[in-house]
């Protein structure tokens, strides 16, 4: 939760980043964005819903080309070196699939055998992600009869298993129940904390980034409108709370989403 001092050279670096959709090209996900992570910093990605977070994420993990502009991520051209893009980072997907009929040493062995790691390595790595993520007692146990919480951590452990030192998260939290939520959070700062990564982390829930983020970046109709610490962004926001910078940096007034988008994630 330290803001890295002085910031080394990035990690992931993006330009003027866009993605277009639509047969006219008039669906613009993604619009000019540009942003830079640093090495063990936690990264947050924070917008409405619709605001481009899964298509930005999509480009930096080598799943799909950008209309135009250009990021370098882990000194891969997201454009051009898009094997060695995915072989640096790991994904949890927004809406992922896990085999239920696994346990989760099986579940890691099964995805690490996808990215080719070494099967005594990778066993050795399934161990390590177990105990780091506290599911060590119920490795063998099959992951149907898992909680939501619990089986999103095993996804999160299955993103690391051929140790990317950049991990993406998607709206990590999102279909999680309060306790789920806490658990997930807590493994959240565990990954820059202690497994070294860098971690990079969209969501539209405020108190969350707020929580595990060293930087934010907050992006509208797919475009960033302001990038820094909550402090920063309050400050040059000259408002006095993350949610209102937020408001105020989109558009509160006549935003046709603010005030939805309001309501929704503010608490009762
Ligand atoms: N494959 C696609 N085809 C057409 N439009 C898309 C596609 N993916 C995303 N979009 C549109 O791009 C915009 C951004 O979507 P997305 O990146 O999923 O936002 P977020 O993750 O912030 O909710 C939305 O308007 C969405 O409808
Ligand atoms: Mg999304």
């Amino acid at each position: 939760m330290t803001s890295p001092d002085p910031p080394r050279a990035p990690v992931i670096e993006v330009r003027s980043l866009s993605k277009h959709y639509g047969r006219r090209n008039e669906v613009r996900a993604v619009d000019r964005l540009s942003l830079e992570v640093y090495p063990g910093e936690t990264f947050g990605l924070l917008g409405p819903n619709g605001s481009g977070k899964t298509t930005t994420i999509r480009m930096l993990n080598g799943i799909v080309r950008p209309t135009s502009g250009r990021a370098v991520v882990n000194g891969y051209d997201i454009s051009t070196q898009m094997d060695d893009v995915k072989r640096s980072t790991g994904l949890l997907a927004e809406s992922p699939g896990l085999y239920e009929k696994l346990s989760p040493r099986e579940y890691l062995e099964f995805v690490g055998s996808l990215y080719d790691v070494d099967m005594k390595l990778l066993k050795d790595r399934a161990e390590r992600l177990l105990e780091l993520f506290g599911l060590e007692q119920r490795g063998d146990d099959l992951l149907e009869g898992f909680s939501r919480g619990m089986k999103q951590k095993v996804l999160i452990a299955a993103a690391l298993i051929h140790d990317p030192p950049i991990v993406f998260l998607d709206e990590p939290t999102s279909a999680l129940d309060p306790l789920a939520s806490l658990v997930v959070r807590d493994l959240i700062k565990d990954l820059a904390e202690k497994a070294g990564k860098t971690v990079f982390v969209s969501s539209h829930i405020l108190s969350l980034m707020e929580e595990v983020c060293d930087r934010i970046a907050i992006i509208d109709r797919g475009k960033a409108v302001a990038v820094g610490t909550v402090t920063e962004i309050v400050e040059l926001s000259g408002t006095s709370t993350l949610e209102d910078a937020f408001i105020k940096l989109t558009g509160g007034t006549g935003h046709p989403d603010a005030l939805s988008w309001r309501k929704a994630v503010a608490p009762a």
